[in-house]
């Protein structure tokens, strides 16, 4: 990538005040960054005294066999005991923790109390399976308080945990079980995905039939569906009301060290078998807890806060487990999707539980925006006073329509960056204190070091472009790939010397904040320029008559690559209009220039997005080059390549 690069071809001149009174009260104000800059260990070590320890650390970051960094290493302290005993101890036992919404319209209130009495249980029951510290288990569980539990079950005894996604297939969750040599199995008869139960059970069986899961000893199976025909193993297969109902409510937590793991995460990965990022215990928690009381301002007492991801991805991990549940919030966990069982299905849920910070990635705004306005603004959204966004860039017009459609004009929206291998959030406005900009994540949290780079690893003057790298250890830092410290080193630290290589193409504006433009796979070259397709997309979404857009490059005689932009329509647009096309080629050009302007536009009825929502380009160069499609498995959807295929003109 050169540096003129990823120029800077998208101007975005719109700005948003923090509203005073959020200011005025703000948990974190700027002097944060003032004292992070004079300080930063300093800064993290106070950050660390916002939990309990059991034993308070005296060391901050050894760092001298970088890059594998241990954070408090003296220190010891029980993250169940954080998330939950604490609060209860604290006379906040009857505080509600967690507004369970399941998808059928069943409901379910646990308080801190509650939370407390069903982790102790669970803590006993996989002590009673012969669970020690150290052992890895497997949960692969919907998204119900169960999934809470396990995970703090584990916790409270050291046991790492690793979530596997309700959605991924027996094949996927038996590699992972096998690379983390998982001794049991946490899961369900089946969870309810749109309107109807989605059996899990099965999956784990065969999985457990695949070679190298030998060592799974026992299957705990949380009712949920009570679907039939589920098979059962006996001597292996356990139901938790047979089990965990009967165990003691009391449990006492034993501390351990700060670096004692505490879970592996598989990141998805686009080639390779996945990786096995793992996280321990004292400085994961401690990041966790504080992005979270900074970026989302929470306010304990008073805020409902719900973050609409899975618990099986690293979001719900920090901002549905450890991060809200260590600084004692209450918040909601809805089980199903979004447009179950009408479109309004979120709204409706803000509006009953009288949410105020909402968090949510950029697929589900544009598809929000897909439905029509008409949707959301039947619902009381008054509640709400901040919003988030996370997973992939969002576009400054899903910004801006979330804001203004969902937020009443009037609530920050924090774009925040990360990844699962960042273990919580690096870059985001603060809402008390940033001017937002639609589109841009902006600045480094306090105590966090990111800048762009180019291709020498020199950082980029303002304005400009290069590949976005993190150049100090933060607490919540992945330790390593699990089993394969080689594999770490090579992907994330060889790439510049001394720097972390997040893998994403970023650039600097003229006041220097950040935007983030997508893994710089997904970078083109047309001739002779980098172009993001990131920009490209947001070029598109700005047309009123575009939901969402999805742009490859694909190889091209004349120009190295051709932009070739598949996009769904608004409701109302039709895609057989006369002229569309190039009125959204034009548009293009005019918004980025000329260089940028797609040479093909599709216009289709869905795309091809991972399970976690991301768009899958891969499959979609595939089609703009005429190949025979790759590997569909980790799609939601494989029907959708079919369908896009179906609609597309003979090839152009
Ligand atoms: C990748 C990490 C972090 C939890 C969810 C995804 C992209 C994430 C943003 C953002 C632009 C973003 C990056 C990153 N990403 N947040 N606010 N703006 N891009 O976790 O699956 O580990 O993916 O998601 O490309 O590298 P993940």
């Amino acid at each position: 990538m050169s540096n003129e690069s990823l120029a800077n071809l998208l101007k975005e001149e719109r700005r948003f005040a923090p509203p005073a009174a959020l200011a005025a009260s703000a948990n974190v104000t700027a002097e944060a960054y003032e004292q992070a800059k004079a300080d930063r260990l300093g800064f993290w070590a106070a950050q660390a005294r916002r939990l309990s320890w059991e034993t308070e650390p005296t060391e901050t970051l050894d760092w001298s066999n970088p890059p594998f960094a241990k954070w408090f290493a003296d220190g010891k302290l029980n993250v169940a005991y954080n998330c939950v005993d604490r609060h209860v101890e604290n006379g906040l036992g009857d505080r509600v923790a967690l507004h369970f919404e399941g998808e059928p319209g069943d409901t379910r209130t646990i308080t801190y109390a509650d939370l407390q009495r069903e982790v102790s249980k669970a803590a006993h029951a996989l002590t009673e399976l012969g669970v020690k510290a150290g052992d890895r288990v497997a949960i692969y569980l919907p998204m119900i308080p169960e999934a809470v539990v396990s995970m703090l079950a584990c916790a409270r005894i050291g046991a790492p945990h690793s979530l596997v996604f309700g959605g991924f297939s027996a094949d996927a969750l038996a590699t992972r079980i096998n690379d983390a040599d998982a001794r049991v199995v946490i899961t369900a008869d089946g969870g309810y995905r749109r309107g109807k139960p989605s059996a899990l059970k099965p999956a784990v069986d065969e999985a457990l039939t695949r070679p190298g899961t030998e060592n799974v000893r026992s299957v705990l199976v949380v009712r949920r569906t009570g679907q039939d025909g589920i098979g059962w193993t006996e001597g292996r297969d356990v139901w938790w009301h047979d089990l965990v109902d009967r165990q003691p409510e009391q449990h006492t937590p034993q501390a351990f060290d700060a670096e004692h793991p505490l879970f592996i995460l598989y990141t998805s990965g686009t080639t390779g078998k996945p990786k096995g990022i793992l996280h321990t215990t004292g400085g994961y928690l401690t990041q966790a807890s504080y992005t979270h009381h900074a970026v989302f301002d929470l306010k304990p007492e008073s805020d409902v806060f719900w973050c609409t991801a899975d618990v099986g991805w690293v979001t719900g991990h920090s901002y549905i487990v450890y991060g809200p549940l260590s600084n004692g919030a209450t918040e909601v966990l809805y089980e199903g999707t979004p447009d179950s069982p009408h479109q309004g299905r979120w709204w409706e849920i803000v509006q009953k539980y009288g949410v105020t910070i909402l968090y949510t990635a950029p697929t589900a705004i544009r598809a929000a925006m897909k439905w029509g306005d008409d949707i959301p603004a039947k619902f009381d959204l008054s509640s709400l006073r901040i919003l988030g966004s996370v997973g992939e860039p969002i576009n400054p017009e899903a910004w801006v329509w979330y804001r203004k459609h969902i937020g009443a004009d009037r609530t920050p929206v924090v774009d925040t960056w990360w990844q699962t291998e960042t273990g919580s959030i690096m870059i985001s406005p603060l809402p008390g204190v940033t001017e937002t900009k639609p589109g841009s994540a902006q600045v480094p949290l306090p105590g966090i070091a990111a800048t762009v780079v180019d291709d020498e690893a020199h950082e980029v003057p303002d304005g400009h472009g290069g590949y976005l790298v993190l150049t100090e250890p933060w607490p919540s830092m992945l330790r390593t790939i699990w089993g394969d410290d080689q594999r770490y080193l090579d992907t994330y630290w060889s790439r510049f010397e001394g720097k972390y290589f997040a893998g994403d193409g970023a650039k600097k504006d003229d006041d220097g904040d950040i935007w983030l433009l997508g893994r710089v796979d997904d970078v083109m070259l047309v001739s002779g320029h980098n172009i993001s397709t990131t920009e490209v997309e947001s070029a598109l979404v700005s047309h009123p008559k575009v939901a969402e857009a999805a742009v490859v490059g694909a190889a091209d005689p004349q120009t190295t690559q051709a932009i070739c932009a598949f996009v769904i329509l608004r409701g109302g647009a039709d895609a057989g209009e006369e002229g569309l096309v190039e009125e959204l080629r034009a548009h293009v050009a005019k918004q980025l220039g000329p260089i940028a302007k797609p040479k093909r536009i599709l216009p289709v009825a869905e795309l091809p997005k991972t399970r976690s929502g991301k768009i899958m380009r891969r499959l979609l160069r595939d089609i703009a080059e005429n190949r025979t499609l790759g590997d569909v498995t980790t799609l939601t959807d494989s029907s959708v390549m079919d369908l896009i295929q179906s609609q597309l003109p003979a090839a152009s």
